[in-house]
């Protein structure tokens, strides 16, 4: 790989030894990429520190959450000082919202745990978004800059409805980019790499969030990590419909890229889409394959007692709790059912003033961070059949826990959590 004279005064510890480690990091990375070179990033959305029994261990001990960083972060056995961060960093969603940690079944350590971790990141600098939506609360790159970012689900919205660039990068290539503000140059860093390689018409109409959601859970399942251009929409999408279509995309394949011809930024026309490339497949999305997807991701579920409905994934927007609050105002929480959802912390305290916090609370249902479901394995306690919103939350969240779960518009989960069973459908 072909060193800059900063890079390379900077891989010969000319910088300190923890961005040492990192550029040490990143070549051995970017040499099994088979990159050619580093890029410039100034915006890296990470995350720092490992599973609670490794907090626990390095939290109170000598060396601190520095030897956390060190192993989990730099790859490296030997603790070294972490210095401030160079670049602009963001952390991503975390294993706990340590405001409702008796609902999460957390104890009071881990939440003390959560915490030093959380001043340990700000002490570095870093912005605590705590969230897998960076994008709604202020971490917005603008088109064409290289970023460095981890969560499949923020990677692909940033690329394809931003026009940044980023690969989905992991714990240890963000930390090392947080610490340099260099990454590999490869994959969709790369103009040539973010064409279109394969074709899906829509024949339906696709309106609502869910169908969005499951517009992208089709496309993830059939073009595995390519990129697909996506014509046939009739309707312009929303932020909100983009993240769900990508979210689900990333989910059920790969998918960090593609294009939406008319509406994405990189594909004014189908011909700009594919770049001069040949599709390699086409695929049409109709009626058919639309109830083939929705029977799909309800395949789990089969009881229509409902005990939790989770909402939130990826986090909620503010327009999605508007949304929300309109839908469940005045009325409550079944007594045998549950209703938690998620949002970015500092979304949550706009819901604060906005009111929107009592309304979810008034009904019994809670409105929480940091976290999710499927990430920090906490729902409550007994849960057997969940009910979600969300074609990424479906995929996962039945795995993880063993629970059923079904998937429906965000009124027919409000409706579960409401009346305590699915009568939901596809409308
Ligand atoms: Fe976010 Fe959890 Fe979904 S971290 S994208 S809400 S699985």
């Amino acid at each position: 790989m072909r060193l800059t004279d900063h890079e390379q005064a900077m891989y010969d510890g000319e910088h300190g030894v923890a961005r040492q480690k990192a550029m040490d990091l990143l070549v051995r990375y970017g040499n099994a990429l088979g990159a050619e070179r580093l890029v410039d990033t100034r915006n890296v959305a990470g995350t720092i520190g490992a599973t609670t029994p490794f907090m626990r261990k390095y939290a109170d001990e000598a060396g601190g959450l520095d030897a956390v960083f060190s192993e989990f972060n730099l790859d490296s056995r030997e603790v070294v000082r972490i210095p401030k961060v160079s670049v602009y960093s963001s952390h991503l969603q975390q294993g706990i919202d340590p405001e409702h940690a008796s609902e999460q079944g957390v104890g009071e350590d881990v939440v003390r745990i959560f915490r030093k971790g959380d001043a340990y990141s700000a002490g570095l600098g870093v912005q605590l978004l705590n969230t897998c939506a960076p994008y709604q609360v202020g971490n917005l790159p603008a088109r064409g800059e290289h970023c460095a970012w981890m969560e499949s689900s923020a990677v692909i919205y940033i690329n394809a409805v931003l026009g940044a660039k980023s690969n989905a990068e992991g714990r240890e290539s963000t930390g090392a980019a947080m610490l340099t503000g260099k990454i590999p140059y490869w994959g969709y860093h790369i103009d040539e790499n973010r064409r279109g390689t394969h074709a899906v018409e829509v024949d339906v109409p696709i309106e609502s969030m869910s169908d969005w959601g499951m517009l992208g859970y089709f496309v993830g399942d059939h073009v595995q990590d390519r990129v697909p251009v996506i014509t046939g929409i009739g309707q312009a999408p929303n932020m909100v419909r983009l993240k769900h279509f990508g979210a689900a995309a990333a989910s059920s394949g790969g998918v960090e890229m593609y294009h939406i011809p008319g509406y994405t930024p990189e594909a004014p026309t189908v011909a700009a889409a594919f770049g001069g490339n040949r599709p390699i497949e086409r695929f049409v999305f109709g009626r058919k394959e639309l109830r083939e997807t929705y029977e799909n991701l309800n395949a789990t579920a089969s009881d229509v007692d409902v005990d939790f409905v989770m909402l939130g994934c990826p986090h909620y927007s503010i327009e999605q709790i508007w949304e929300v609050c309109q839908l469940l105002e005045g009325r409550k929480v079944h007594v045998n059912s549950n209703l938690w959802i998620f949002t970015p912390r500092a979304t949550k305290q706009i819901c604060d003033q906005n009111g929107y916090t009592r309304i979810i609370t008034e009904a019994g249902g809670f409105l929480m961070s940091d976290t999710c479901s499927a990430l920090g394995r906490v729902m409550p306690k007994g849960v057997k059949v969940a009910a979600v919103d969300s074609a990424k939350q479906v995929h996962y969240l039945p795995a993880i826990m063993g629970i059923q779960a079904w998937f429906g518009s965000t009124a027919d989960c409000i409706d579960a959590a409401v009346t305590g069973r699915w009568n939901g459908g596809l409308r």
